[in-house]
């Protein structure tokens, strides 16, 4: 039988800070965890059946027999959460009705009591804080907690990437990382993947919101095409990002913030080439060195959501004013923030 009835877990949102792209491409990335949450609520139902409130997703009063878990139209709000939990139930036979393998066969012979899921975000899905993978996080670490399975941090963050890889077929994992260990993480996807957490007491960043959205799959499809033309080109320039970021987790160690700067131009420079800039976000990048910061980048897929800059501290208003004249919207968050944890 499981224990609990009912819990509630958070995860932090993330921002990439230097590597994207490249780190689809066994690159090493960094990526810090803002302190804006997701959080979700997940009770045990007696009818078979799976039920999902995500407001904040578009998702309300979505049900369905837990035999069809996985299966049919599946909104695009409930898709991360869905998928979570019907890998949580192919891969680990704890349940409270008897422990047929098969997950097809649970699912089909009530094997599973059902489930009412409720998602919270601290922070707007438009700023691709990574509400898709903090909600996968927080699902598979809430059916860990209700159906006692003892995941580790590891295992989690394995199965929320398989289910971020499941559903949208690419990505590095990152986001995966950010919400799963929260801080401030050396990442890399390449081999068996390295997730080191850098112990960081504070980092001054300043965030832009270009008020576009960013369609992280297609871009990542953009490259790939690139790629496929200019080869050599392309692996280069993922290399010379891969070397950026090694700079910069040095420097970022050292506080040396004037050098991560000019990593972060030198980084933006790159992603230029890629074509992932934007109009937008180049006008609030520019805006914020012209108003003194040491550098600024795009932070993600590019185009479009966030842009970040790292400026002395008597130069920290000017910049920010310089975003929002520029068009952006400031965002007020903390990084390297905790990651998924049970908040009841
Ligand atoms: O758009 P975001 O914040 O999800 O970041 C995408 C970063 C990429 O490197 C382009 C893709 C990935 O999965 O790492």
């Amino acid at each position: 039988m499981a224990n609990l009835t009912q819990i509630i877990v958070s995860a932090p949102g993330k921002l990439m800070l230097l590597g994207e792209h490249a780190v689809v491409y066994n690159r090493p990335s960094l990526v810090t965890a803002v302190d804006q949450r997701l959080t979700l609520k997940a009770e045990t139902l007696e009818n078979s059946v799976f039920e999902l409130n995500a407001k904040d997703a578009g998702v309300t009063n979505y049900s369905k027999p837990l035999s069809e878990l996985g299966k049919g139209d599946i909104p695009k709000g409930a898709k991360f959460v869905e998928r979570a939990m019907y890998n949580f139930f192919a891969r680990h036979p704890q349940s409270n009705r008897g422990s047929i393998n098969n997950i097809d066969s649970r699912l089909r012979g009530n094997d599973i009591i059902g489930i009412r899921i409720t998602t919270k975000s601290d922070f707007s899905p438009l700023f691709g804080f990574g509400s898709s993978s903090a909600s996968t996080v927080c699902t598979l670490k809430a059916l860990s907690e209700l159906f006692n399975a003892k995941l580790s941090c590891r295992q989690i963050f394995e199965l929320s990437f398989q289910t971020v890889l499941d559903v949208q077929g690419t990505g590095s994992g990152f986001d995966v990382a950010a919400a799963t260990y929260g801080g401030t993480l050396y990442y890399s996807k390449a081999g068996s993947k390295t997730i080191k957490p850098l112990n960081l007491k504070h980092l001054p960043l300043i965030i832009g919101y270009s008020g576009i959205k960013a369609d992280t799959v297609t871009l990542v499809k953009q490259v790939a095409e690139k790629a496929k033309k200019y080869p050599n080109v392309i692996e280069n320039i993922y290399s010379q990002i891969g070397y950026l970021v090694d700079l910069a987790k040095k420097a970022l160690l050292k506080e040396d913030y004037q050098t991560l700067g000019e990593l972060m131009d030198l980084n933006q420079g790159l992603l230029v080439s890629l074509g992932v800039e934007g109009k937008k976000l180049a006008d609030m990048i520019y805006a914020a060195r012209e108003a003194g910061a040491y550098g600024a980048k795009l932070s993600g897929a590019g185009i479009g959501d966030c842009m970040i800059a790292i400026a002395p501290a008597n130069k920290v208003s000017g910049v920010k004013k310089a975003i929002t004249k520029a068009g952006g919207k400031v965002v007020n968050v903390k990084v390297n923030a905790p990651g998924v944890r049970i908040e009841k």
